[in-house]
Protein backbone atom coordinates (compact mmCIF):
# COMPACT_ATOMS: atom_id res chain seq x y z
CA UNK A 1 0.00 0.00 0.00
CA UNK A 2 1.77 3.33 -1.16
CA UNK A 3 2.03 5.71 1.70
CA UNK A 4 -0.26 8.54 1.99
CA UNK A 5 0.31 12.06 3.42
CA UNK A 6 -3.12 13.54 3.64
CA UNK A 7 -2.68 17.60 3.61
CA UNK A 8 -5.48 19.40 3.00
CA UNK A 9 -7.30 21.35 5.06
CA UNK A 10 -10.16 19.13 6.19
CA UNK A 11 -10.96 16.15 6.11
CA UNK A 12 -7.74 15.64 8.06
CA UNK A 13 -5.55 12.44 9.19
CA UNK A 14 -7.04 11.10 12.09
CA UNK A 15 -4.57 9.34 14.15
CA UNK A 16 -5.02 5.38 14.67
CA UNK A 17 -6.36 5.53 18.14
CA UNK A 18 -9.21 7.28 17.28
CA UNK A 19 -9.85 5.40 13.80
CA UNK A 20 -9.63 2.38 15.83
CA UNK A 21 -12.42 3.62 18.12
CA UNK A 22 -14.90 3.12 15.08
CA UNK A 23 -14.10 -0.61 14.74
CA UNK A 24 -16.82 -1.02 17.85
CA UNK A 25 -19.66 -2.64 17.64
CA UNK A 26 -22.86 -0.69 17.64
CA UNK A 27 -25.01 0.12 20.29
CA UNK A 28 -28.44 1.44 21.52
CA UNK A 29 -28.74 5.34 20.71
CA UNK A 30 -31.36 5.63 22.77
CA UNK A 31 -29.49 3.62 25.61
CA UNK A 32 -27.90 4.61 28.36
CA UNK A 33 -24.24 3.89 27.04
CA UNK A 34 -24.93 6.27 24.30
CA UNK A 35 -25.96 8.87 26.72
CA UNK A 36 -22.88 8.76 28.18
CA UNK A 37 -21.07 9.14 25.44
CA UNK A 38 -23.28 12.17 24.33
CA UNK A 39 -22.70 13.76 27.96
CA UNK A 40 -18.67 13.52 27.38
CA UNK A 41 -18.50 14.52 23.93
CA UNK A 42 -20.67 17.42 24.81
CA UNK A 43 -18.99 18.45 28.17
CA UNK A 44 -15.64 18.07 26.64
CA UNK A 45 -16.62 20.50 23.52
CA UNK A 46 -17.17 22.83 26.30
CA UNK A 47 -13.87 23.06 26.86
CA UNK A 48 -12.65 23.28 22.91
CA UNK A 49 -15.37 26.14 22.69
CA UNK A 50 -14.13 27.48 25.88
CA UNK A 51 -17.63 28.39 26.68
CA UNK A 52 -20.45 27.38 29.25
CA UNK A 53 -23.48 27.88 26.53
CA UNK A 54 -24.84 25.34 25.29
CA UNK A 55 -23.23 22.87 22.67
CA UNK A 56 -25.24 20.65 20.47
CA UNK A 57 -24.07 18.24 18.48
CA UNK A 58 -25.36 17.09 14.93
CA UNK A 59 -25.09 14.47 12.50
CA UNK A 60 -24.00 16.62 9.47
CA UNK A 61 -21.11 18.08 7.68
CA UNK A 62 -20.04 21.40 8.92
CA UNK A 63 -22.45 23.52 6.19
CA UNK A 64 -25.44 21.34 8.14
CA UNK A 65 -24.22 23.58 11.45
CA UNK A 66 -24.15 26.64 9.29
CA UNK A 67 -27.72 26.06 8.14
CA UNK A 68 -28.60 25.32 12.23
CA UNK A 69 -26.95 28.63 12.58
CA UNK A 70 -29.12 30.29 10.05
CA UNK A 71 -32.48 28.16 10.42
CA UNK A 72 -32.85 28.98 14.31
CA UNK A 73 -32.58 32.41 14.98
CA UNK A 74 -34.44 34.22 12.42
CA UNK A 75 -37.58 35.31 10.67
CA UNK A 76 -38.27 36.23 7.23
CA UNK A 77 -37.00 39.49 5.63
CA UNK A 78 -34.53 40.01 8.98
CA UNK A 79 -31.57 41.89 8.15
CA UNK A 80 -28.15 40.40 8.72
CA UNK A 81 -24.11 41.33 7.77
CA UNK A 82 -22.28 38.58 6.29
CA UNK A 83 -18.37 38.94 6.18
CA UNK A 84 -16.87 37.21 3.10
CA UNK A 85 -13.24 36.57 2.91
CA UNK A 86 -14.00 33.41 0.48
CA UNK A 87 -16.03 30.35 -0.32
CA UNK A 88 -17.16 29.50 3.19
CA UNK A 89 -18.18 33.48 3.88
CA UNK A 90 -19.86 33.38 0.67
CA UNK A 91 -21.61 29.89 1.71
CA UNK A 92 -23.39 31.86 4.50
CA UNK A 93 -24.51 34.74 2.84
CA UNK A 94 -26.25 32.00 0.14
CA UNK A 95 -27.70 30.14 3.31
CA UNK A 96 -28.88 33.35 4.66
CA UNK A 97 -30.77 33.95 1.22
CA UNK A 98 -31.79 30.74 0.33
CA UNK A 99 -33.90 31.16 3.82
CA UNK A 100 -35.20 34.64 2.67
CA UNK A 101 -32.86 36.99 4.93
CA UNK A 102 -32.07 40.34 3.56
CA UNK A 103 -28.77 39.94 3.37
CA UNK A 104 -26.05 42.75 3.57
CA UNK A 105 -22.09 42.16 2.42
CA UNK A 106 -18.91 43.15 3.04
CA UNK A 107 -16.54 41.18 0.56
CA UNK A 108 -12.64 41.68 1.29
CA UNK A 109 -10.08 40.74 -1.67
CA UNK A 110 -8.43 37.01 -1.66
CA UNK A 111 -6.08 36.95 1.14
CA UNK A 112 -7.53 40.01 3.05
CA UNK A 113 -9.64 39.52 6.24
CA UNK A 114 -11.84 42.04 7.68
CA UNK A 115 -10.35 45.81 8.63
CA UNK A 116 -12.40 46.58 11.88
CA UNK A 117 -13.25 50.16 10.63
CA UNK A 118 -14.76 48.48 7.45
CA UNK A 119 -16.81 46.10 10.17
CA UNK A 120 -17.97 49.80 11.73
CA UNK A 121 -18.29 51.38 9.16
CA UNK A 122 -21.04 48.95 7.76
CA UNK A 123 -22.71 48.74 10.45
CA UNK A 124 -23.01 52.41 11.10
CA UNK A 125 -24.59 52.54 7.10
CA UNK A 126 -26.76 49.09 8.41
CA UNK A 127 -28.06 49.94 12.30
CA UNK A 128 -31.16 47.25 11.60
CA UNK A 129 -28.83 44.31 11.39
CA UNK A 130 -29.76 41.39 13.81
CA UNK A 131 -26.76 39.78 13.66
CA UNK A 132 -23.22 39.68 11.68
CA UNK A 133 -21.50 36.22 10.42
CA UNK A 134 -18.66 36.25 10.24
CA UNK A 135 -15.69 33.20 9.31
CA UNK A 136 -12.83 32.50 11.70
CA UNK A 137 -10.42 31.12 9.33
CA UNK A 138 -11.50 31.07 5.72
CA UNK A 139 -10.40 28.02 4.44
CA UNK A 140 -10.27 28.87 0.59
CA UNK A 141 -8.21 31.75 0.99
CA UNK A 142 -6.09 30.77 4.15
CA UNK A 143 -7.58 34.08 6.01
CA UNK A 144 -7.41 34.00 9.79
CA UNK A 145 -10.30 36.78 10.89
CA UNK A 146 -8.98 38.46 14.01
CA UNK A 147 -12.28 37.93 16.10
CA UNK A 148 -10.10 39.59 19.18
CA UNK A 149 -10.81 42.94 17.23
CA UNK A 150 -14.01 41.97 15.23
CA UNK A 151 -16.59 40.47 18.08
CA UNK A 152 -16.25 43.74 20.38
CA UNK A 153 -17.47 45.86 17.18
CA UNK A 154 -20.56 43.84 16.72
CA UNK A 155 -21.23 43.91 20.39
CA UNK A 156 -21.20 47.30 20.98
CA UNK A 157 -24.71 46.74 20.24
CA UNK A 158 -25.54 44.03 23.24
CA UNK A 159 -28.61 42.76 21.42
CA UNK A 160 -27.02 42.00 18.25
CA UNK A 161 -26.22 38.29 17.43
CA UNK A 162 -22.31 37.08 16.57
CA UNK A 163 -22.70 33.85 14.60
CA UNK A 164 -19.12 32.46 13.94
CA UNK A 165 -17.77 29.57 11.06
CA UNK A 166 -15.22 28.48 12.77
CA UNK A 167 -14.72 24.75 10.99
CA UNK A 168 -11.59 24.82 10.11
CA UNK A 169 -10.07 26.75 13.34
CA UNK A 170 -11.83 25.28 16.56
CA UNK A 171 -8.94 23.94 18.66
CA UNK A 172 -6.22 24.76 16.07
CA UNK A 173 -6.89 28.70 16.78
CA UNK A 174 -7.80 30.12 19.62
CA UNK A 175 -11.49 30.95 20.14
CA UNK A 176 -12.62 31.94 23.08
CA UNK A 177 -16.26 32.10 22.63
CA UNK A 178 -18.02 33.18 25.96
CA UNK A 179 -14.57 36.25 26.41
CA UNK A 180 -15.33 37.41 22.78
CA UNK A 181 -19.40 36.78 23.92
CA UNK A 182 -20.20 34.86 20.16
CA UNK A 183 -23.71 33.78 20.21
CA UNK A 184 -23.30 30.86 18.02
CA UNK A 185 -19.71 29.33 17.23
CA UNK A 186 -20.17 26.47 14.23
CA UNK A 187 -17.69 23.46 13.87
CA UNK A 188 -17.02 20.12 12.44
CA UNK A 189 -15.43 16.66 13.58
CA UNK A 190 -13.06 16.46 10.36
CA UNK A 191 -10.62 19.25 10.78
CA UNK A 192 -8.87 20.51 14.04
CA UNK A 193 -10.72 17.89 15.81
CA UNK A 194 -8.90 14.79 14.06
CA UNK A 195 -12.30 12.96 13.68
CA UNK A 196 -13.65 11.77 10.47
CA UNK A 197 -16.65 13.89 8.60
CA UNK A 198 -20.39 13.27 10.09
CA UNK A 199 -20.57 15.81 13.18
CA UNK A 200 -21.37 19.33 13.19
CA UNK A 201 -21.13 21.28 16.64
CA UNK A 202 -23.17 24.37 17.32
CA UNK A 203 -22.53 26.60 20.34
CA UNK A 204 -25.59 28.90 21.38
CA UNK A 205 -25.87 31.61 23.84
CA UNK A 206 -28.65 32.87 25.64
CA UNK A 207 -29.07 35.92 23.47
CA UNK A 208 -29.76 33.41 20.86
CA UNK A 209 -31.95 31.11 22.34
CA UNK A 210 -33.80 34.85 23.25
CA UNK A 211 -33.96 35.04 19.28
CA UNK A 212 -34.59 31.49 18.72
CA UNK A 213 -38.47 32.10 20.78
CA UNK A 214 -39.48 34.63 18.21
CA UNK A 215 -37.55 32.95 14.86
CA UNK A 216 -40.12 32.11 12.46
CA UNK A 217 -37.82 30.21 9.75
CA UNK A 218 -39.16 26.61 8.63
CA UNK A 219 -36.64 23.90 10.03
CA UNK A 220 -36.87 20.50 10.69
CA UNK A 221 -33.70 18.28 11.02
CA UNK A 222 -31.67 21.27 11.74
CA UNK A 223 -34.17 22.19 14.65
CA UNK A 224 -31.76 23.09 18.02
CA UNK A 225 -34.63 23.47 20.35
CA UNK A 226 -35.68 19.85 19.43
CA UNK A 227 -31.60 19.08 20.16
CA UNK A 228 -31.53 20.80 23.03
CA UNK A 229 -34.58 18.68 24.81
CA UNK A 230 -33.17 15.47 23.68
CA UNK A 231 -29.60 16.21 24.90
CA UNK A 232 -31.13 16.62 28.26
CA UNK A 233 -32.99 13.34 27.85
CA UNK A 234 -29.59 11.68 26.77
CA UNK A 235 -30.18 11.04 23.31
CA UNK A 236 -30.32 12.98 19.93
CA UNK A 237 -33.84 13.57 17.97
CA UNK A 238 -33.08 11.15 15.12
CA UNK A 239 -29.88 8.51 14.55
CA UNK A 240 -26.55 10.21 15.41
CA UNK A 241 -23.32 8.67 13.89
CA UNK A 242 -22.82 6.59 16.86
CA UNK A 243 -19.40 5.62 15.44
CA UNK A 244 -18.25 9.03 14.68
CA UNK A 245 -18.93 9.68 18.57
CA UNK A 246 -16.79 7.27 19.63
CA UNK A 247 -14.01 8.60 17.67
CA UNK A 248 -15.03 12.25 18.73
CA UNK A 249 -14.73 10.99 22.54
CA UNK A 250 -11.22 9.97 22.04
CA UNK A 251 -10.02 12.39 19.48
CA UNK A 252 -11.54 15.56 22.62
CA UNK A 253 -9.68 13.30 25.48
CA UNK A 254 -6.12 13.42 23.39
CA UNK A 255 -6.91 16.92 22.43
CA UNK A 256 -7.18 17.96 25.78
CA UNK A 257 -4.74 16.35 27.39
CA UNK A 258 -2.18 17.06 25.05
CA UNK A 259 -3.57 20.95 26.14
CA UNK A 260 -5.48 22.83 23.72
CA UNK A 261 -2.95 26.12 24.49
CA UNK A 262 -0.29 23.66 23.13
CA UNK A 263 -2.43 22.29 20.40
CA UNK A 264 -2.60 26.21 19.18
CA UNK A 265 1.46 26.63 20.00
CA UNK A 266 1.69 23.52 17.21
CA UNK A 267 -0.93 25.36 14.62
CA UNK A 268 0.99 28.50 14.87
CA UNK A 269 4.69 26.61 14.51
CA UNK A 270 3.68 24.46 11.63
CA UNK A 271 1.93 27.89 10.05
CA UNK A 272 4.94 29.67 10.36
CA UNK A 273 7.46 27.07 9.20
CA UNK A 274 5.34 26.74 6.15
CA UNK A 275 4.96 30.45 5.29
CA UNK A 276 8.87 31.33 5.71
CA UNK A 277 9.54 28.14 3.47
CA UNK A 278 7.45 28.97 0.76
CA UNK A 279 9.02 32.34 0.85
CA UNK A 280 12.45 30.98 1.25
CA UNK A 281 12.02 28.93 -1.93
CA UNK A 282 11.11 31.96 -4.25
CA UNK A 283 9.22 31.05 -7.14
CA UNK A 284 6.46 30.26 -4.81
CA UNK A 285 4.30 33.10 -3.11
CA UNK A 286 1.76 33.68 -0.04
CA UNK A 287 -1.47 34.39 -1.56
CA UNK A 288 -2.94 35.40 2.33
CA UNK A 289 -1.47 39.12 3.47
CA UNK A 290 0.86 38.19 6.72
CA UNK A 291 -1.59 40.04 8.80
CA UNK A 292 -4.38 37.62 8.52
CA UNK A 293 -1.93 34.24 7.27
CA UNK A 294 -4.05 31.05 8.74
CA UNK A 295 -2.17 28.83 11.36
CA UNK A 296 -4.68 26.00 9.78
CA UNK A 297 -3.47 26.20 5.98
CA UNK A 298 -1.43 28.00 3.58
CA UNK A 299 -2.89 28.74 -0.05
CA UNK A 300 0.38 28.77 -2.21
CA UNK A 301 0.73 30.87 -5.66
CA UNK A 302 2.93 28.71 -8.00
CA UNK A 303 5.52 29.72 -10.34
CA UNK A 304 4.64 31.36 -13.34
CA UNK A 305 3.56 28.64 -16.15
CA UNK A 306 3.16 25.73 -13.22
CA UNK A 307 -0.62 24.69 -13.08
CA UNK A 308 -0.75 23.96 -9.69
CA UNK A 309 -3.52 21.21 -10.06
CA UNK A 310 -0.81 19.26 -12.75
CA UNK A 311 2.04 20.07 -9.42
CA UNK A 312 -0.60 18.56 -7.29
CA UNK A 313 -1.07 15.42 -9.39
CA UNK A 314 2.62 15.18 -9.85
CA UNK A 315 3.18 15.40 -6.44
CA UNK A 316 0.28 13.09 -5.31
CA UNK A 317 1.74 10.36 -7.59
CA UNK A 318 5.57 10.41 -7.03
CA UNK A 319 5.49 11.09 -2.94
CA UNK A 320 1.72 9.92 -2.18
CA UNK A 321 1.34 13.91 -0.65
CA UNK A 322 -2.06 15.08 -1.02
CA UNK A 323 -2.71 18.90 -1.37
CA UNK A 324 -5.66 21.03 -1.90
CA UNK A 325 -6.37 22.83 -4.87
CA UNK A 326 -7.58 26.48 -5.06
CA UNK A 327 -11.33 26.68 -4.44
CA UNK A 328 -13.76 29.28 -6.18
CA UNK A 329 -12.55 32.06 -8.38
CA UNK A 330 -8.99 30.56 -7.35
CA UNK A 331 -9.59 27.52 -8.71
CA UNK A 332 -6.53 26.38 -11.23
CA UNK A 333 -4.84 29.22 -10.06
CA UNK A 334 -3.43 28.27 -6.29
CA UNK A 335 -2.14 25.10 -4.08
CA UNK A 336 -3.25 25.29 -0.87
CA UNK A 337 -1.01 23.17 1.80
CA UNK A 338 -3.58 22.02 4.73
CA UNK A 339 -1.22 22.15 8.49
CA UNK A 340 -4.57 21.56 10.47
CA UNK A 341 -5.30 18.40 13.20
CA UNK A 342 -3.10 16.01 13.02
CA UNK A 343 -0.17 16.93 11.47
CA UNK A 344 3.65 17.18 13.02
CA UNK A 345 6.54 18.88 11.81
CA UNK A 346 7.98 15.99 9.98
CA UNK A 347 4.97 15.88 7.31
CA UNK A 348 5.74 19.72 6.88
CA UNK A 349 9.28 18.79 5.87
CA UNK A 350 8.02 15.70 3.24
CA UNK A 351 5.55 18.15 1.91
CA UNK A 352 8.28 20.92 1.02
CA UNK A 353 10.55 18.71 0.13
CA UNK A 354 8.22 16.85 -2.54
CA UNK A 355 7.15 20.89 -3.45
CA UNK A 356 11.11 21.73 -4.38
CA UNK A 357 11.94 18.28 -6.32
CA UNK A 358 9.07 18.64 -8.40
CA UNK A 359 9.56 22.34 -9.33
CA UNK A 360 13.33 21.60 -9.92
CA UNK A 361 11.88 18.78 -12.45
CA UNK A 362 9.72 21.66 -14.02
CA UNK A 363 12.78 23.68 -14.64
CA UNK A 364 12.93 25.92 -11.39
CA UNK A 365 16.96 25.15 -10.82
CA UNK A 366 18.78 25.75 -7.56
CA UNK A 367 15.79 25.89 -5.57
CA UNK A 368 15.90 22.43 -3.54
CA UNK A 369 16.08 22.43 0.19
CA UNK A 370 16.00 26.21 0.03
CA UNK A 371 12.51 25.94 2.10
CA UNK A 372 13.25 22.82 3.99
CA UNK A 373 16.10 24.56 5.40
CA UNK A 374 14.07 27.38 6.89
CA UNK A 375 11.59 25.15 8.42
CA UNK A 376 13.87 23.26 9.86
CA UNK A 377 15.86 26.20 11.30
CA UNK A 378 12.69 27.37 12.80
CA UNK A 379 11.63 23.39 14.14
CA UNK A 380 14.77 22.89 15.52
CA UNK A 381 14.49 26.15 17.56
CA UNK A 382 11.60 24.89 18.90
CA UNK A 383 13.05 21.27 20.04
CA UNK A 384 15.49 22.79 21.68
C1 LIG B 1 -14.45 27.51 7.02
C2 LIG B 1 -15.34 26.42 6.56
N1 LIG B 1 -16.67 26.56 6.71
C3 LIG B 1 -17.51 25.61 6.33
C4 LIG B 1 -17.08 24.45 5.73
C5 LIG B 1 -18.08 23.47 5.26
O1 LIG B 1 -17.96 22.30 5.94
P1 LIG B 1 -18.47 20.92 5.28
O2 LIG B 1 -17.68 20.70 4.05
O3 LIG B 1 -18.14 19.95 6.40
O4 LIG B 1 -19.91 21.05 5.04
C6 LIG B 1 -15.71 24.26 5.54
C7 LIG B 1 -15.21 23.03 4.89
O5 LIG B 1 -14.15 23.00 4.33
C8 LIG B 1 -14.83 25.26 5.97
O6 LIG B 1 -13.51 25.11 5.80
Amino acid sequence: MPKNFLLIPGPTPVPQDVLLEMAREMINHRGSEFANILKTNTDLLKKVFKTENDVLILTASGTGGMEAAVANFFSQGDEVLVGICGVFGERFAKICKAYGLNVKTIVTEPGKGIEPDVLEKALKENPNVKAVFLTHNETSTGVTNNLKELAPIVKENPERLLIVDAVSSLGAIDLPTDELKIDVVVTASQKALETPPGLAMVSVSELAWKFNEKANLPRFYFDLRQAKKFLEEGATPFTPAVSIFFALKKSLENILNRGLENNFKRHSLLGKAVREAIKAIGVTKLLADERWASDAVTPVIPPDGVNPDDLRKYIRSKFGIVLAGGQGNLKGKIFRIGHVGYVEPTDILVALSAIEISLENVGYKGIKGKGVQVAEEIFAQNFN
